[in-house]
């Protein structure tokens, strides 16, 4: 029989291409299942039922209770093991995790103990790179911010590359944190903020305003011309989620969801997850989703994965993308 080499299907294909996931939360992350593994004494049922919700509100409700399970160091490892193995099994082979420091302060845990668990935890998977976003809630304000961008200052040796803010954009203006950002940035560290995803244009203008380097969502720079040729021309790239805009009520349908329009516009994108547990969804599901819903063809998949590693804040992530996916980045 002469071996016929056949076409891969698109999830062979979506599967086989080498990944970096830069917008993915760890406690969005976690899924029931390890959760009960964590609280053996919880159904699996009212699990379920803590982490269903609709709309951005209820998302927000929903995330805070997974983190409030988060109750130890140990179960901070537990719940990244978890990760690991699902992105390893993806081939994702570097990851910029978020971790909501301003949850675990608000929450009067030791960060200390925990970073610690969670660094020894990367120990046992080689086969990925991870390396850390340390993240602020909006709301809670500029002194908690403070906090937490103190923290990962102080952890840029063990891995943090980054800070955020996240939470509610309308409660929380990205300007409260302008000092703050121009202060991390003088200790070395990236900058990224999610703008853009429940509030417009300005929102985003303002991330940019205060030196975010990536947006999380961004999406509704789709209704300011002028702000999709900003990010291209200034090389910002918006870390685009289709499957958590939905779930969120960001955009009503997949349908509507503007990612092939930022595409055609030039804005520079990377697909992410956010909170993978929490909408049902994986890497390989957004890059499906790309090319089912919006017609991107393998060409345009594989240069979705080139940006994945082209805008890693990690400088080894982003040679690691030139040496395994060397055509795609041009
Ligand atoms: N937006 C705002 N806050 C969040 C998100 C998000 O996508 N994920 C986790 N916290
Ligand atoms: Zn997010």
């Amino acid at each position: 029989m002469p071996f016929i080499e056949s076409e891969p299907t698109l999830h062979e294909y979506v599967k086989q291409l080498p990944k970096a996931e830069l917008h993915l939360h760890l406690e969005g992350s976690v899924e029931a299942q390890t959760i009960q593994e964590i609280h053996p004494e919880l159904t699996l049922h009212e699990i379920q039922t803590a982490m269903r919700f609709s709309g951005f509100a209820g998302f927000l409700k929903a995330y805070v209770w997974v983190s409030q399970r988060l109750t130890t160091a140990a179960a901070y490892r537990i719940a990244l093991r978890r990760l690991l193995e699902s992105l390893v099994s993806q081939n994702v082979l570097a990851v910029e995790i978020t971790l909501s420091v301003g949850v675990i302060l608000w929450k009067g845990q030791a960060l200390e103990a925990i970073f610690e668990a969670l660094c020894q935890e990367c120990e046992a998977h080689p086969a990925i790179r991870v390396r850390w976003i340390f993240d602020a809630i909006r709301q809670f304000g500029a002194g908690q911010a403070a906090a937490v961008f103190e923290r990962a200052a102080a952890y840029r040796q063990a891995g943090v590359v980054a800070i955020g803010i996240g939470g509610d954009e309308e409660r929380g203006p990205a300007i409260w944190f302008a000092d703050l950002y121009r202060r991390a940035q003088d200790a070395g560290l990236c900058l990224t903020a999610h703008a853009g995803e429940t509030a417009g244009p300005e929102s985003v203008w303002q991330a940019i305003q205060i030196g975010a380097q990536r947006i999380g969502h961004g999406i509704r720079a789709v209704e300011d011309v002028k702000l999709m040729a900003y990010l291209r021309e200034h090389q910002i790239a918006l870390e685009v989620c289709p499957s958590s805009n939905v779930a969120t009520a960001a955009v009503r349908t997949l349908e509507e969801h503007p990612l092939r329009r930022l595409w055609e516009a030039g804005v520079p994108i990377v697909l992410g997850t956010d909170d993978p547990a929490l909408f049902a969804t994986s890497l390989c599901k957004e890059y499906a989703l790309a090319a089912e819903l919006f017609n991107f063809s393998r060409e345009e998949l594989s240069r979705l994965a080139a940006n994945s590693f082209r805008f890693s804040f990690d400088r080894l992530s982003r040679e690691l993308g030139q040496h395994v996916l060397p055509a795609a980045g041009e």
